[in-house]
């Protein structure tokens, strides 16, 4: 057995464990998967100043998102079909990050229920809302976590269309996996995933099934939802849908300047430079390229995060010295989760807060809070 030393180790045992259509759907992009790619590789030439002789402890990475203290600024983002990685996945990702002192944010589109997860993770956690044509069922979404007592609400504002994914239809991917021969082989080779999800009842979208009238089971469910997410979401939805949650809001999957400032305006607390890991506009610029140009556009004016692409605790380090107050890890821990369940998401998240706090010492930090743009070498990052 290898020892796990960073987050590629994590992705070869998800490989390895994971059934291949949900495997599949956490390491892949859009179309070509320029932007899937690029979300990675624009952070390689970003450079780190290194110095020397100056204090190097006690060091802290501790900071807030949208006011919540948190361990790192590390958030794990809202992924679908995170029950799908590993049995109880979302359950177990928010107890690890809820041990980890870093907040977990539950997907519309999770296998676990918000109640489920509240009930056998804790309260507290984030829940991601997609808005969907049925208003009523959105209205009760909020409301739910509400009652669940989330700490923020995240408003996904680019999937409203679905960008596609060649593997994923390929694949044939739906949850549960469907009994074809192709899907039969494969789960025969993934025996440790397949003992968890026999012994747990979590296997359709927990949010939905049992919550909209007429979906009850697989077929219905599909049919429900690729009618449902609403190509007319608009600035007006977000202002309702602040009033009706009325706690913290962060919009994600802002890349624009203009529609940063359209978000300040709406009155949101924080916004999520994101392309969504690359998922949906394949050929959109890589979040970290983005970010300088937003920060540029509304820093001061609201919190911004960012996410896409982040593998490490120097990508959080380069992020936040852009101008990112906190930042979200998608497949970083997804590959956790499938490798090693509970055990894997710690790992990710242990692995990434190393690095962090070292590349801190090495650049002359003790306090993550006085991490700005001058750790980076002149010249190697993006700018407005
Ligand atoms: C498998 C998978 C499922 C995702 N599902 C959702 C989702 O349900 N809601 C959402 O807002 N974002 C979703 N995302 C996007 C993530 O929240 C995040 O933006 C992205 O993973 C960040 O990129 P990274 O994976 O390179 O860290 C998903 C990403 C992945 C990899």
């Amino acid at each position: 057995m290898t020892v796990i030393t960073c987050i590629e180790d994590l992705r070869r045992l998800a490989q390895r464990r994971v059934p291949r259509m949900f495997y599949d759907y956490a390491d892949s992009g859009a179309w070509t998967e320029s932007t899937y790619r690029a979300n990675e590789q624009d952070f390689q030439p970003i450079r780190l100043r290194q110095r020397v002789a100056v204090p190097m402890e006690p060091r802290s990475t501790r900071t807030t998102m949208v006011g919540q203290p948190v361990a790192m600024p590390v958030a794990l983002a809202p992924t679908g079909l995170t029950g799908m990685q590993h049995a109880d996945g979302e359950i177990l990702a928010a107890r690890a990050a809820r041990a980890f002192g870093v907040p977990f944010t539950l997907s519309t589109m999770s296998i676990c229920s918000i109640e489920d997860v509240a009930e056998h993770a804790g309260r507290g956690f984030w829940f991601q809302l997609y808005v969907m044509r049925d208003r009523d069922f959105v209205a009760r979404l909020i409301d739910r976590a509400k009652a669940a007592g989330c700490g923020a609400l995240v408003l996904t504002l680019d999937l409203q269309i679905l960008g596609q994914r060649h593997k994923d239809l390929k694949n044939g991917l739906s949850a549960p996996p469907k009994p074809t021969l192709a899907n039969l082989i494969n789960l025969a080779t993934k025996p440790r995933w397949c003992w968890n999800m026999l012994r747990t009842p979590r296997r359709q979208f927990g949010n939905i099934v049992g919550h909209v009238k007429g979906v009850d089971d697989m077929s219905s469910l599909s049919a429900w939802t690729q009618q449902q997410f609403d190509p007319t979401l608009n600035w007006r939805d977000v202002e309702w849908i602040k009033n009706r949650w009325g706690g913290k809001l962060i919009l994600k999957g802002i890349m624009d300047p203009i529609d940063a400032r359209l978000a300040v305006q709406s009155g949101a607390d924080a916004i999520v430079v994101s392309n969504h890991g690359g998922r949906q506009l394949d050929g959109a610029e890589s979040a970290i390229r983005a970010l300088p140009r937003i920060v540029d556009a509304v820093g001061g004016q609201i919190e911004i995060h960012m996410d896409s692409g982040i593998r490490s605790g120097q990508d959080v380090l380069k992020a936040r010295a852009l101008g990112a107050r906190g930042t979200y890890i998608g497949r970083a821990f997804l590959y956790g989760l499938g490798a090693m369940g509970e055990a894997g998401v710690t790992k990710a998240l242990q692995i990434i807060h190393r690095e962090l706090e070292l590349t801190m010492a090495f650049t002359g930090h003790t306090d993550i809070e006085t991490v700005d743009r001058s750790v980076l070498v002149e010249g190697t990052y993006p700018t407005a």
